[in-house]
């Protein structure tokens, strides 16, 4: 059955995620019967053109999710806490890009290249990490793998395209303010984002980090099957349209050289590794803008550390392409060819259960 074409629904599908996944569908040719495209009530009854066809936007309720296979969620995690229970009950199997579910122990949390084997088990809700999060998992891996990770420090630069449709249009705004020599008016970030660097995504919670950093920290955690794992991030929003950047140093266990970090990089699939300094080359946002690979460079020993056990380089991804719409549609690919599309209940499989350790390191 899960072989044949899908029943696919999109939730959130006149944001910018929702349309990079129906783009997305499209482009790797996933298998749809029929495309079901869902918002809040204000966008209901529009439509929108797709692979030269009309579809009309419906409202996401319960009753919309009436065979319905693979749903993909990206309208915010109060939508989904909502109405991601209720698509479960009617037999859909949901792939949601939101905060809601991520660090719930029942719940796997995918990066198709790092742990697709934690779908076996789950439980009809799968969670798609973080934007940041997502980026640096595949390539943090192939340092778990080899040398082993002792402690991980990122600092992000992250686009304005990662806060959604509304903040694309303000940073326009306030460019376009700015040329003609007028006030710039900020509603979606508390200061002007055009020419600025503000390190504040997300709420602050009382130990200081925002919401956004302790996503990274946690969510790899998990992903990674590190419970234990240091790490620390800074995550800072910059005036890019699209393309989350990352400055990451690291601590192996054992020492690693340059070169052979580019090799275990380049080995992990969808990992690109640009690392030309003489020739100008690393990875920027605006090439990896489009893209769904994770781009790699400016690998270099980070000379804080002893004994050839410290890397330093950075990471760019694509934040709306794999950093959310490629990873929801290749996990719903791994999902078909596995024929792990029912709840692990209906397959007779062994429930997903994280470490109990990361959920309690991460809590
Ligand atoms: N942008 C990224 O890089 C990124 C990456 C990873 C995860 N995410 C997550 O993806 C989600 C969406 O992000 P976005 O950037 O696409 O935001 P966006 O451009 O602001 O779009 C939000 C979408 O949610 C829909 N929506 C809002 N309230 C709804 C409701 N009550 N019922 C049904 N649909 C509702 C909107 O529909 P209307 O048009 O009808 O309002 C719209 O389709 C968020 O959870 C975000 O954290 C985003």
């Amino acid at each position: 059955m899960n072989r044949q074409p899908l029943t696919v629904a999109v939730v959130g599908a006149t944001g910018v995620v929702g349309r990079t996944m129906i783009q997305i569908l499209n482009e790797r040719e996933f298998p749809v019967d029929e495309l079901r495209l869902l918002a809040s009530g204000r966008s209901a009854g529009r439509s929108v053109m797709v692979d030269g066809r009309t579809l009309e936007i419906g409202e996401a309720v319960p009753e919309a999710f009436d065979g319905v296979d693979i749903a993909l969620f990206s309208a915010g995690a109060d939508v989904s806490r909502e109405l991601a229970p209720a698509a479960v009950a009617r037999g859909t199997t949901v792939i949601d890009n939101s905060s809601a579910w991520r660090m719930d122990p029942n719940i796997p949390l995918v990066v198709s290249q790092v742990n697709p084997d934690d779908l076996e088990g789950h439980p009809g809700i799968i969670a798609n990490p973080n934007c940041s999060t997502m980026q640096l998992a595949p390539v943090l891996m192939a340092l778990r793998d080899t040398v082993g990770l002792e402690r991980v420090i990122v600092d992000t630069y992250q686009s304005v395209s990662g806060t959604g449709a509304d903040a694309l249009a303000e940073l326009e705004g306030q460019i376009r303010a700015h040329v003609n020599g007028e006030p710039k008016s900020a509603t979606v970030y508390p200061h002007p984002i055009a020419f600025n660097a503000l390190p504040e995504i997300d709420v602050f919670l009382p130990n200081g980090y925002t919401k956004e950093e302790w996503k990274v920290v946690s969510e790899n955690r998990k992903i990674l099957g590190l419970p234990e794992l240091r790490i620390s991030c800074t995550a800072v929003r910059i005036p890019v349209f699209v393309s989350h950047s990352e400055a990451v140093h690291v601590e192996t266990r054992e020492p690693v050289t340059p070169e052979r970090a580019r090799k275990l990089f380049a080995a992990v699939p969808g990992v690109l590794v640009q690392d030309d300094p003489a020739a100008h080359e690393y990875p920027l946002a605006t090439e990896a803008a489009g893209r769904d690979e994770i781009f790699v460079g400016r690998v270099r020993q980070d000379a804080s550390i002893d004994d050839g056990r410290g890397l330093a380089f950075w990471v760019v991804s694509d934040n709306l392409r794999k950093g959310a719409a490629t990873n929801a549609v290749e996990l719903a690919e791994v999902l078909r060819e596995r024929e792990w599309v029912s709840p692990a209940s209906v397959r007779g499989a062994r429930p997903y259960r994280a470490q109990a350790s990361v959920v309690e390191a991460t809590a």
